[in-house]
């Protein structure tokens, strides 16, 4: 197969995941059929970054939605191991992830080689002083708007919200590992979100091949070298292991 000798022949493997890689780990994606925004569409314009700052009832929404969140007892499922298992089976693999549930990692990918574009939901900070607390211990305080011990800012999680930029180093990071791959997997994005869905364009602009792993079309299917719609947890692994084997 045309596609495994492309990825069993390139020495750097970038991967675009979005939250489709981790709805077989009990995680809802966003756009999907059972989606939080497909279900709620209301929730999108509630967390912007304006919005959270002005309004304590939208911060103790957003706090509400995270404590009790099935990302804090999810595994890695398959497609997280497989693609673990890959970066150094012959090929270097660098993920470039849209998700903040840090399963990558917690698959034995090397926090190095994951680049959090969205951030994470495992540290909060301060939005008015440099203070960085792990989440779970905020939540354990159990306050509906918790604040800064030591300035009683505002406290926000790690991740990016709509109408915040993402960080500069780690987008400068993720486009010359786009730009630098061989191949280059998109997995689990509806590849609605910008900046993270141009890095599809930053790889074929490179000359890489363009691989999308999704059950639903998105903008970039038709740049692409290859479009499998079906499921992560299975296609992935199989794909990992031809080009390993
Ligand atoms: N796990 C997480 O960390 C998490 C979860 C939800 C949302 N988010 C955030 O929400 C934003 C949403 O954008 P996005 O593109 O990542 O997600 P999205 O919800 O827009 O798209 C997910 C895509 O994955 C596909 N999909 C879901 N499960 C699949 C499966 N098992 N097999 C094949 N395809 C499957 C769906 O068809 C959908 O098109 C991101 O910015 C991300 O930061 C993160
Ligand atoms: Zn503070």
């Amino acid at each position: 197969m045309e596609l495994i000798d492309r990825i069993r022949g390139a020495r750097l493997i970038g991967v675009l995941t979005g939250a489709g890689i981790s709805t077989a780990s009990g995680i809802p994606d966003y756009r999907g059929p059972d989606g939080v925004w497909t279900r709620t569409p209301s929730a999108v314009n509630a967390f912007t970054l304006e919005n959270f700052m002005a309004d304590a009832e939208v911060r103790r929404e957003f706090w509400r939605s995270y404590t009790g969140h099935a990302a804090w007892r999810a595994e890695p499922n398959a497609a997280h191991r497989a693609l673990a298992e890959l970066d150094g089976s012959g090929a270097a693999v660098r993920v470039l992830t849209q998700n903040v549930d840090g399963l990558h990692q917690k698959a034995g990918l090397a926090a190095r080689k994951v680049l959090e574009l969205h951030g994470t939901m495992h540290t909060t900070r301060c939005t008015s002083c440099p203070v960085r607390l792990s989440t779970t211990e905020v939540l354990e305080r159990g306050e509906d708007d918790p604040r800064c011990p030591e300035c009683g800012g505002i406290l926000k999680l790690d991740v990016v919200l709509f109408g915040q930029t993402l960080d500069g180093e780690v987008l400068g990071r993720a486009r010359h590992v786009a730009a630098a791959s061989e191949v280059f997997l998109a997995i689990g994005s509806s590849l609605q979100v910008e900046p993270a869905a141009s890095l599809c364009t930053v790889a074929v602009r490179s000359g890489a091949t363009l691989v999308i792993v999704n059950r639903d079309p998105t903008p970039y299917d038709e740049d692409a070298d290859f479009v499998l719609r079906e499921d992560i947890e299975t296609v992935v692994p199989e794909l990992c292991a031809a080009a390993e084997g």
